[in-house]
């Protein structure tokens, strides 16, 4: 096991008819602005909530933060909570507005050019304290300190750090209105955060192993209780939960992790505007393909233990496991090639120039370089 420090400071409010709880949490004598997205928070009732918890409370709204926060967006929050002092924000939506609100937390009383808070690690001021009401089960944003940046102008998009939300609620009714699109979506996310932290090697740490498996497990038990016509409350806690586990910190501690899929994915959506889990759903299979020298072992374990695959060569046991890992995302409706969204050549000569320009090695062995990124992105097709 590698040596690891382990702090996680967020308050989770987890439960039926939570969001009134925000008037006991929030500050009493700040100045807060309410931060949302294209208008759920309206039909859903959520908004409503809100407003209704803070009676008595001094804030102003802004709204209109798009899926894959726009910098240029979010810089017309930071000049208004700079002109309105604001001093607590208050993110009420999905990863997308709750990620917006970290970064606008960080740029607030940053004195420079606000791109260096995304892309330059060094680049510190003082946080705005932020908290979170979550609408969306997916990026594990309402109890982590990352955050994804896109910057429209040029199409990039890229993931900062150091900024956790004082306290998250999270009602689990609140996911009922999401379209069934959106929690297929969330619910690969998640699923997807685990193996990145997971699909390295075994023999590392066997309680984090079990933890991550016991999330993978819950997803699938899970997904098809979800993605029902009329979920249960139970399925909706539970699904809820795992996504908030599987990227908060605790399956990490003293393992290796990959993050592949990820950076690959990232650099999809930016170039073509397609959903963060899509992205990831199409690029897995093929890394634990690519990788399967590197990789086997892990991928076998994870087969045995999640599909219960027990014969077969090593080869079939790892190829057997892939199609398995593609057929779970493919019965929650996503298709997983990029043939099935028309994403062309010149997206794959692109992202393997930027790979290449950045000098990016990816993966827990640093051997993911621009070629291989090739590799993954033409057996995608
Ligand atoms: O904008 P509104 O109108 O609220 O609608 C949203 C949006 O259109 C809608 N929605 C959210 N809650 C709803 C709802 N619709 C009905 N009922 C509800 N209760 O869903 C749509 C998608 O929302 P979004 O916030 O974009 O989705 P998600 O939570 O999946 O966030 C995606 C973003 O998070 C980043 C992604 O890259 C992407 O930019 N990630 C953040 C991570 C993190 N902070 O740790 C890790 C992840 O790997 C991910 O990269
Ligand atoms: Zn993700």
């Amino acid at each position: 096991m590698k040596n690891f420090t382990f702090q996680n400071p967020v308050k989770i409010v987890f439960g039926k008819d939570t969001i009134a709880q925000l008037a006991n949490e929030l500050p009493k004598d700040a100045k807060i602005m309410i931060t949302y997205g294209g208008g759920s928070i309206m039909r859903n009732g959520v908004y409503d909530q809100v407003i209704a918890a803070l009676k008595g409370f001094t804030y102003i709204e802004f709204g209109g933060i798009e899926p894959n926060p726009h910098f240029e967006t979010l810089m017309k929050a930071v000049e208004m909570a700079r002109a309105e002092k604001v001093d607590f924000l208050l993110a009420v939506g999905g990863g997308s507005v709750i990620d917006g609100t970290k970064f606008i937390s960080k740029a607030i009383r940053y004195a420079g050019d606000c791109w260096d808070v995304v892309v330059d690690p060094k680049a510190v001021s003082e946080l705005v304290p932020l908290a979170s009401v979550l609408t969306l089960a997916a990026t594990g944003s309402e109890m982590n300190n990352g955050a994804v940046i896109t910057r429209a102008a040029t199409q990039e998009k890229y993931a900062m750090y150091g900024a956790y939300p004082e306290f998250s609620i999270l009602d689990p009714q609140v996911l009922y209105s999401l379209p069934k699109f959106q929690i297929a979506c969330g619910i690969t996310d998640s699923y997807i955060h685990v193996l990145e932290q997971y699909l390295t090697k075994p023999d590392q740490s066997p309680l984090m192993d079990r933890w991550a498996e016991g999330v993978l497990q819950t997803l699938i038990e899970e997904a098809p209780k979800v993605m029902k016509e009329d979920p249960d409350y139970n399925s909706m806690a539970n699904f809820m939960l795992s996504a908030t586990m599987a990227l908060n910190g605790f399956i990490s501690m003293g393992v290796e992790q990959d993050w592949t899929t990820h950076m690959i994915g990232h650099e999809l959506t930016a170039l073509t505007g397609l959903t963060h889990g899509v992205t990831l759903a199409i690029v897995m299979p093929r890394i634990m393909d690519v990788l399967r020298k590197e990789k086997g072992d892990k991928i076998v374990q994870y087969g045995e233990r999640i599909f219960h695959i027990t014969s077969g060569t090593y080869d079939e046991r790892i190829d057997e496991t892939i199609r398995r890992t593609e057929e779970f995302f493919n019965s929650l409706g996503i298709k997983t090639r990029l043939s099935d969204y028309e994403v062309k050549e010149d997206v794959i000569d692109e992202i393997e120039r930027r790979m290449a320009e950045r000098g990016w090695k990816l993966g827990e062995n640093r051997s993911v370089d621009a070629p291989v990124v090739r590799e993954i992105l033409e057996k995608s097709k």
